[in-house]
């Protein structure tokens, strides 16, 4: 039995993983291990991740992740994100795929013209997630900080990699984004990428700073198929581009490594104003665990009826709180229970 560790972290995290285990426990069986991370980690042990809670991750087929973090934890030494790094980093998941789609059904949440959204949005953003100013060396004096960007060939060819595979099963566009008019470690994305490119003639390569990439999102959503950046341009663009699905409550993703192991996370963060609140959407995190099934289960078809359930209870028209302003919404708990309904009724 495929074997997933589940962290339900801060803030929403807890309630949008309820919600997709619900779903999980109506497509198949899986065995489950519950670890801390973040803010109640560090209040339970003093750490955002233990080594006892990261070996357990690392023998685990899969890790499923809420969301952490929050104003509780601001302040202090140690930080919930330093447990995000961490997993990150400790589990090997360099790639982190962040699919943009906006759904037929939620083109009024999309706060775009219809003129400009009219081709659709359909795009996969590969970010490099262990290496880059994230983890780069940074310090502080009393007047003065620095973080530094850094990237060796090795870690800019892995995720070209991941890109290419990813342009290959889609629309074959990959387009580089960094900021080689300024950053030595552009100029070197650059350069391995013209390089590596030379390898896929059957793919369609453009190259662009990401300050236009920035525009161009809002201009022309459907000019961008896949597009491959550094951690943080990824970070920034991700979020740029899940409002354009309607909101960042949508938009879920997968974070590979060399092996079949991989850590699925929605893209939105702990929320932590909305806590409790059952205001929270758990579209990002179902379909997070739908891309659990798809890349490291190779359970496609299970993967495809999450989707689609989530897809009929968009048309059915319901709505949480963050896809309406009308003040007719469900509550995170009744979306989950109306996506879990959905489940098997509508095959994929
Ligand atoms: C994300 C988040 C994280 C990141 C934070 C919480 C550390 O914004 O997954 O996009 O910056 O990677
Ligand atoms: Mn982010």
């Amino acid at each position: 039995m495929m074997k997933i560790v589940v962290i339900k972290g801060d803030g929403i995290g807890p309630e949008v993983i309820d919600e997709t285990l619900k779903i999980l426990d109506r497509v198949g069986r899986f065995e489950y291990e519950f670890i801390d991370m973040g803010g109640c980690s560090i209040d339970k042990t003093g750490e955002a991740l233990t080594k006892e809670a990261l070996d357990t991750a690392k023998a685990a087929d899969a890790v499923l992740l809420g969301a952490v973090g929050g104003p509780k934890w601001d302040n202090g030494k140690v930080r919930p994100e330093d447990g995000l790094l961490a997993i990150r980093k400790g589990l090997g998941v360099y790639a982190n795929l962040r699919p943009s789609v906006l759904y037929e059904e939620l083109k009024d949440a999309c706060p775009l013209k219809d003129t400009v959204v009219k081709n659709g949005v359909d795009m996969l953003i590969v970010r490099e997630l262990t290496g880059g100013i994230y983890f780069g060396e940074k310090g502080r004096s009393s007047d003065e900080a620095y973080d530094v960007e850094r990237y060796s060939e090795a870690e800019i060819i892995r995720i070209l990699r991941k890109a290419a595979e990813a342009a290959l099963r889609r629309k074959r566009h990959v387009t580089v984004v960094d900021k080689a008019n300024i950053l030595e470690s552009s100029r070197l994305w650059r350069s391995v990428s013209s390089a590596f490119f030379r390898g896929y003639p059957q793919l369609e390569v453009d190259y662009m700073y990401v300050d236009n990439a920035a525009m161009q999102l809002i201009k022309d959503p459907s000019r961008f198929d896949v597009i491959v950046t550094s951690n943080m341009f990824g970070d920034i663009l991700s979020d740029e581009a899940s409002m354009l699905t309607g909101s960042i409550g949508m938009l879920p993703s997968a974070s590979l490594g060399d092996g079949g192991k991989g850590l699925y996370e929605p893209i939105h963060g702990s929320a932590p104003d909305i806590a409790g609140t059952g205001l929270a959407n758990p579209i990002a995190s179902i379909l997070s665990a739908a891309m659990m099934l798809e890349y490291s289960f190779d359970m496609k078809h299970e993967s495809d009826m999450i989707v689609n359930a989530v897809r009929k209870f968009l048309s059915d028209g319901h709505r949480t709180r963050d896809l309406t302003s009308s003040p007719e919404y469900v509550t995170t708990a009744e979306a989950g229970s109306l996506i879990a309904g959905n489940i098997g009724k509508y095959k994929a």
